[in-house]
């Protein structure tokens, strides 16, 4: 008996791609209608697999270092080869999307997957745009082989798996990774590398506009609150992850959504309840016997996802991209509770606290981080994702900012009440209403009050808040015990920010002992 041709499926539709995974067992349906899929031993993405070819045309601007580690090029190519032959002996999955809404700016991407799923995630993430490549632009490429066991002995890889990016050869090797968030976040890498280049500052931020046209940007690491705040009833969202700055604009780098599903509920995060839907993808949530996905089963992964295109949110911006921010909102998840659920930022502040990148790691994002939940700074509020040195987004952001005009806030997501394990994070609504105070421009030029230690200062009304939760010191019990965290967090910043080589005004914007 011949063996049949591998089958190869290009450009199908999306429920044609939920048919074949379904068919093939990748996943199972829920009764929402979205396709469930579970991701093996990694549910999360893993730092210590990911590379980027040495070469000379990228070399001198790359950061290296255990971020941006280098991997050889001959033996990418071996790699490559050995992937792309065992992926062509089995029916795969191949789609033509975009990376980056603005015309200028997109690039054509031919993604080849080995499963169903994985490409519906990409079609759900990357941007199925009318016309494939109207510019006639260099293509990349996106290979993306989940079964394929890596052998770090003869591929030069850290593991089974890895995640490798050729910026010469325009190609993206994934192998051996079930966990379909590497993809998108290779591919925003390779933005991250490509646009300051052309004075466009890449940014790991979420967009959304209001009925005014005003448009807020919501920075922060994983699990800080971009995609839940974005998604906001009253306003249109652009996107929840990955956006470019322009002069005049800021666009999408995506078509999609990835949003944190772990308890989800319908009352807190309607938009997100919404979308999860036919066309969806749900990463490591459990079912119930009903096909309910039971959000609070974290039996799995803290990390539970769900991958939906922007169509799937009814309001939303209709090209992608809207104008210049007014509004900046740097999130950060503070387990100390020390800092306050809102502070108003100057220039200089926010060049600090930027490039600090102070926050937790919550919720599992990256595998061997930890167990648990701990504090920790990224660079640009997302350190994993950019290839250039930090300095070069700070200079651009802060140029930006002050183009425009541009009101810089810190939000804090995380502890009040004595800090993790002793009081509580923020509840939604309470952040919710924070942040409608800072659209609504009920803070500009408002009444604050001056924080020593962590030097930074508050409103001292915000309209739905309650107002002694605004100073966090008169939300401690003990408040000896809120200076000594003070200090100890003011060490760490001061500590961490010694490595940056910033002008004095910026180094006097931090905490201060
Ligand atoms: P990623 O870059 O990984 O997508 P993200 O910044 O988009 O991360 P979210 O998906 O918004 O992160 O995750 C925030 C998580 O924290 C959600 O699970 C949300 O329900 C929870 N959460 C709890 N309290 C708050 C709060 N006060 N504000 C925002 N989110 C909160
Ligand atoms: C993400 C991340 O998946 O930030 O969005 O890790
Ligand atoms: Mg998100
Ligand atoms: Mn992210």
């Amino acid at each position: 008996m011949t063996q049949a041709k591998p089958a190869v499926y290009t450009n199908i539709s999306a429920a044609q791609l939920v048919e074949e995974a379904v068919l093939r067992g990748e996943g199972t349906l829920a009764d929402t209608g979205a396709l469930v899929v579970k991701t093996g031993h990694r549910t999360g993405r893993s730092p210590a697999d990911r590379f980027i070819v040495q070469e000379a045309s990228t070399e001198a601007h790359i950061a290296w270092g255990p971020i941006n580690r280098p991997f050889c090029a001959d033996k990418f190519a071996a790699l490559w080869d050995r992937v792309e032959a065992f992926n062509n002996a089995q029916d795969h999955f191949v789609s033509h999307v975009h990376v980056g809404s603005a015309e200028a700016h997109y690039l054509p991407v031919k993604m080849t997957t080995q499963t169903a799923w994985q490409n519906l995630f990409g079609r759900c993430l990357f941007i199925e745009p009318e016309t494939y490549n109207p510019s006639n632009k260099a293509e990349w490429q996106i290979l993306n082989v989940a079964n394929f066991e890596c052998v770090p002995e003869r591929d030069g890889t850290n593991s089974d798996g890895c995640v490798i990016i050729n910026f010469a050869e325009r190609k993206v090797l994934i192998a051996g990774m079930r966990y379909a968030g590497e993809m998108k976040k290779a591919m925003f890498s390779v933005q991250n590398y490509l646009l300051p280049a052309v004075d466009v500052l890449p940014m790991h931020c979420a967009a959304n506009i209001g009925e005014e046209g005003d448009v807020s940007l919501f920075f922060g690491l994983s699990g800080t609150g971009k995609t839940t705040l974005s998604a906001d009833e009253s306003r249109y969202l652009i996107g929840d992850d990955e956006h470019g700055w322009g002069e005049g604009v800021v666009f999408n780098i995506e078509g999609g959504c990835y949003a944190k599903c772990i308890d989800l509920s319908e009352k807190n995060e309607p938009v997100i309840w919404k979308a999860i839907k036919f066309g969806a993808v749900l990463e490591n949530v459990v079912l119930d016997e009903q096909r309910s996905p039971d959000y609070e089963d974290d039996s799995l992964t803290q990390n539970s996802r769900a991958a939906y295109p922007l169509t799937h949110v009814e309001k939303r911006s209709e090209k992608n991209f809207g104008g210049e921010p007014n509004a900046v909102i740097f999130l950060t998840c503070d387990l100390t509770g020390v800092l306050p659920p809102v502070s108003i930022l100057n220039n200089e502040q926010a060049a600090y606290h930027f490039l600090s990148g102070y926050t937790a790691l919550v919720g599992s994002t990256e595998m061997g981080s930890g167990e648990g939940i701990r504090s920790t700074f990224s660079t640009c509020f997302g350190a994993p994702f950019f290839p250039r040195p930090a300095g070069e987004y700070a200079e651009l952001l802060i140029k930006r900012i002050n183009a425009f005009g541009s009101k810089v806030y810190l939000v804090n997501t995380g502890w009040t009440g004595g800090g993790y394990g002793v009081g509580q994070r923020f509840n939604i609504p309470t952040t919710r209403a924070v942040i409608a105070a800072i659209q609504g421009g009920t803070l500009v030029g408002a009444e604050t009050e001056h924080l020593p230690i962590i030097n930074l200062d508050v409103p001292t009304s915000v309209p739905g808040v309650d107002s002694n939760l605004l100073n966090p010191r008169n939300t401690w019990a003990d408040k000896a015990a809120y200076d000594a965290a003070a200090k100890e967090l003011a060490a760490k910043f001061i500590d961490n920010f010694e490595k940056f080589d910033v002008s004095e005004a910026i180094k006097a914007a931090g905490p201060k002992l």
